[in-house]
């Protein structure tokens, strides 16, 4: 959460700045500001609200320097205000702060600095950082930053700026807040993620936990926090600087809908043979490793998580494996039980959710073998895995997941045939029709794009709904509470999502005609069975929206309106079937004119606990 950017070189600073934080509004939008150094002077400017307010404010008042540091915000300590909006400065205003994550210690040391005649600005963690590096600093702005770090505790990226050094940046990083270094030739970039330096260039450099960056035009030295240099490998990035932009579609969460059936593609390229069998020769697991494992232990928050549910059912049913699904948030206060029999599976888009990371820690300890399934390369989950697992989905801009949680259930039922052939859990002619099936699958999820014409229209009529229940049985039931999830998350409006068999046990007293039900209705072996549970809500008076296949009259009948979706395997049918949920989420959030891209309270990478 927070995006941080840094600069130094020929160019324009304020406005690298501003371009990069731009491309990281999605970490958080509560504020914005940059502090840049002019001729032996900090200058800084900075908003409430969204980054349009800030970039208002530059134009009257612009502001020009050899090196700067940007930051955009998603509150923690201190509501969204000015004065809370990074960077931070001293008492003298030389020294500058910008921070990404929570410094814990933070309440002792305001009130030791305090003691010692330290004048405060603002209700934040962060702000102790710039008046230790004032008590600190003695000319030597690194050994100022060492000092600090030696005294804070918590999880966090830093970038300090100071107005002695006109030509240098200081980043820090612990715990599970990103930061990567961009090389450009005379210039050097630095932001939370990659989208935000990817228009300059392809070369970075990715900061890894307790290490200290000096960032100068000619490029950056890492060492450790007490002082130790250290050779880090040049990452070459290979995204598409198109995919980080809009393209001519109205918001990042359209655009990346719509992405679907590439990013499918990209995921499934080298994976799977003519003959529908899948190789995943990338994966650094033996075979012999494979077959020892006796139990696969899945960790995840929010979509990640529901595609790892889609995951633990086909991995259960193909591979005969137990499995056992946690939320990461729970899964280290559960003492879980896991051994180096285990295969841990850790399903992150980013690679650096701080939930996500603890039960990783968790998973370790217990001498589990740690599988990643992430979307960035260098991610910190990529690189504390034993074998990863990468979709290829490239960078997703929209806050709420799409094409990521699409990807990652392409990785899972990768994963789910991969570990049944090495096991000789399955016969071997099913593990090739569902290889086929998934070959297939770029084209289906294109066609289940068209159910946009349907979509549409039932937006329209439903978006004044006050609440809305998704329901869905068996491989279904992750894509209900996916459906219902992004719903919540774009549009505000209260949805659940349910095991249809659990609506007698519940929910079923919601219904009446004001509350619209979504339902899974693709043939499959449970299909009987939620269509009795369609006809149960719709004798309920509820209005019924089936997501069902062509010419299916039995899934048709009960429905009031119908989203039509290509047929394929009911196992691989799930990817399909989410993508009107999708659109309907997305039309109905656009209609009520929310921020689709930016939901309110919100943030694309949750990098606190
Ligand atoms: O980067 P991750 O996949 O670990 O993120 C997990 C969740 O924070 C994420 O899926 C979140 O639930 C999104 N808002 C879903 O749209």
């Amino acid at each position: 959460m927070c995006g941080i950017v840094g600069y130094v070189g020929p160019r324009d600073v304020v406005s690298v700045l501003l371009d990069g934080l731009r491309r990281l509004e999605y970490r958080g939008y509560d504020s914005a500001g940059v502090a840049v150094v002019d001729g032996g002077r900090v200058l800084g400017s900075k908003r409430v609200g969204k980054l349009a307010n800030l970039e208002h404010v530059l134009e009257t008042n612009p502001l020009h320097g050899s090196a700067g540091i940007g930051h955009t915000r998603w509150a923690t300590h201190g509501r969204p205000s000015d004065q809370n909006a990074h960077p931070h400065l001293d008492c003298d205003g030389r020294i500058a702060v910008i921070h990404n994550g929570i410094i814990e210690n933070h309440a002792g040391l305001r009130a030791e600095l305090i003691a010692k005649g330290h004048r405060f600005a603002s209700e934040t963690d962060t702000e102790v950082v710039a008046h230790l590096l004032e008590e600190f600093y003695k000319g030597d702005l690194v050994t100022a930053v060492r000092e600090t770090l030696a005294r804070v505790s918590g999880a966090y990226a830093l970038g300090v700026l100071c107005a002695d050094a006109p030509e240098q940046l200081v980043f820090a990083r612990n715990g599970a807040s990103p930061l990567i270094i961009g090389l450009g030739e005379g210039e050097t970039f630095v932001a939370s993620d990659i989208p935000a330096i990817l228009n300059y260039t392809r070369r970075e450099l990715i900061v890894q936990e307790g290490e200290v960056v000096v960032v100068t035009r000619n490029g950056a030295k890492i060492s450790t926090f007490g002082g130790q240099h250290i050779d880090r490998e040049i990452t070459q990035i290979n995204w598409d600087v198109g995919s980080a932009e809009k393209g001519g579609f109205k918001h990042f969460m359209l655009k990346e809908i719509y992405e679907q059936p590439k990013v499918v593609k990209d995921t499934l390229v080298g994976r799977i043979t003519e003959q529908g069998g899948v190789n995943l020769a990338e994966l650094q697991l033996s075979d012999e490793h494979l077959r020892g494992v006796e139990k696969v232990t899945m960790f995840a928050c929010g979509s990640a998580f529901y595609a790892a549910a889609y995951g633990m059912y086909l991995i259960r049913q193909l591979a005969r494996l137990p499995v056992e699904l946690e939320l990461a948030s729970e899964f280290r206060y559960s003492d879980p039980v896991v051994d180096k029999r285990t295969l841990a599976v850790a399903v992150s888009q980013s690679g650096e959710t701080a939930d996500t990371l603890e039960a990783v820690r968790v998973a370790k300890a217990g001498h589990a073998t740690l599988l990643a399934v992430t979307n960035v390369v260098g991610s910190a989950l990529a690189r504390a895995a034993d074998a990863t697992l990468f979709m290829q989905a490239g960078p997703e801009i929209g806050v709420a997941a799409t094409k990521t949680f699409t990807a990652q259930c392409v990785d899972m039922a990768l994963l789910a045939i991969h570990l049944a052939r090495v096991r000789g859990a399955t016969d071997e002619a099913l593990l090739l029709e569902l290889g086929r099936a998934l070959r297939d699958l770029p084209a289906l999820v294109d066609q289940a794009l068209n159910a946009d014409e349907e979509v549409a229209p039932v937006a329209r009529r439903i978006a004044d709904a006050k609440t809305m229940l998704y329901i869905g049985r068996h491989v279904n039931f992750p894509i209900a509470l996916e459906g219902a999830l992004k719903l919540k998350e774009i549009s505000y409006i209260h949805a659940e999502g349910y095991a249809a068999g659990e609506m007698k046990h519940g929910p079923i007293a919601l219904l009446d005609d004001k509350v619209p039900v979504v339902v899974l209705a693709t043939r499959g072996p449970v299909q009987e069975k939620i269509l009795s549970n369609m006809a149960e809500a719709k004798a309920r008076d509820s209005r019924i929206i089936a997501v069902a296949n062509p010419h299916d009259d039995a899934a048709i009948e009960h429905a009031d309106v119908v989203f039509t979706v290509p047929s394929t395997h009911h196992l691989i049918q799930p990817i399909v079937n989410v993508v009107p949920l999708y659109l309907l989420a997305y039309h109905i959030a656009d209609r009520k004119g929310c921020d689709v891209d930016q939901p309110r309270n919100l943030a694309k990478t949750v990098t606190v606990e």
